[in-house]
């Protein structure tokens, strides 16, 4: 336990059953063992050893279905109706994380594909160089999706390409974090992606768990954009130095460094188009285009008259008779 959120230093199957109540999260965010001998990753990674910081626990691969379906289900049951949780994972054990979401009726809303650099290093075949963040939610309740948190929906970047979509493409370039000679648990999260998930799924004040907290990579973003942690770690060394560097986080911190959107309230966004909407959108539509205003020049007028985003005016515009 510390004053900057509720750690504990157990295994969170158990400690989950005895401490969270139900429906009590709003948002999980956690990045499981691999099952795959990680606790030698760094040997592979060719990473400087004094840096890497001991204590990873791993997961039997023959465990790993059994050991997956119990963190899920309690993963589930402690989440908020229409609460979120965002699992990343690599490929090898995908098929049980995914299989246990279904199996806890969480309902999967994006596969998103985590695209980073300093893949490892193959000769023989491709590099790998992604991970799977699979993004659910529990049915039964409001979900949390800030959709114009980063960019608003009207912003346009360069050639009138919109940030907002592109920040919502469900394939996500993200470098991780380069920390020389600084002590880092194996493959801690970049902060870029974790805010990046709070800030979509999550509000302040919201109550956010890490069931595998390693580096406490997810509770220090968590304080920083002023929300509240909670999880678990195994490791006696990865958890107290996870402790003590939740204690150099001054809650809010992160929040000073967001962006601001820029966010057009278009008046009549989201109303029902009356008769009298619809014969005005297809005479000046007309008018516009005989003028000989591009397609989209006029959309663009007639997106301020008619105080509607341009997706609408097309649809609309699709579904009638040009008179
Ligand atoms: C992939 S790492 C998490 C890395 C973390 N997301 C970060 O950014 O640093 C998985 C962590 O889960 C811990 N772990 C393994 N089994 C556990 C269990 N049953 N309960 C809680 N933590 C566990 C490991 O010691 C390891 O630190």
């Amino acid at each position: 336990m510390s004053e900057r959120g509720l750690f504990y230093n157990e295994d969170c199957i158990e400690g989950c059953r005895r401490r969270i109540p139900d429906a009590s999260v709003d948002l999980i965010i956690t990045d499981p063992p691999y099952g795959i001998e990680g606790d030698k990753l760094h040997r592979h990674y060719n990473r400087k050893e004094e840096y890497v910081l001991e204590g990873y626990i791993e997961v039997p691969a023959k465990k790993y279905p059994e050991f997956t379906r119990a963190w899920i289900s309690e993963a589930a049951r402690i989440l908020r109706p229409g609460g979120t949780i965002y699992v990343v994972s690599g490929y090898t054990n995908l098929i049980h994380i995914i299989s246990a979401l279904q199996n806890a009726s969480l309902k999967e809303v994006n596969h998103i594909i985590w695209k980073y650099n300093f893949g490892i290093f193959t000769r023989k075949k491709f590099i790998s160089a992604h991970y799977h963040i699979l993004y659910y939610i529990k049915p039964g309740g409001n979900v949390t999706f800030n959709t114009e948190c980063r960019y608003g929906l009207a912003e346009k970047g360069k050639h009138d390409s919109s940030p907002n979509y592109r920040d919502r493409e469900d394939v996500w370039i993200i470098n991780r974090e380069n920390k020389p000679g600084r002590a880092k648990n194996k493959n801690e999260l970049p902060t870029e992606l974790l805010i990046k998930m709070i800030q979509y799924s999550s509000n302040e004040g919201d109550l956010i768990c890490d069931l595998f907290l390693g580096g406490f990579s997810t509770a220090r973003a968590a304080l920083g954009l002023n929300r509240r942690p909670l999880g678990f770690e195994l490791s006696k060394t990865a958890f107290e130095h996870g402790v003590q560097s939740m204690k150099k986080i001054e809650p809010g911190y992160l929040l000073r460094e967001l962006r601001s959107p820029i966010i057009r309230n278009l008046p009549n966004q989201g109303r029902e188009w009356t008769d009298a909407d619809k014969d005005y959108l297809t005479a000046r539509f007309r008018e516009l285009q005989m003028s000989g205003k591009t397609k989209k020049m006029s959309l663009e007028i007639l997106s301020h008259e008619l105080g509607r985003g341009k997706w609408s005016l097309i649809k609309a515009l699709d579904s009638l008779p040009l008179r």
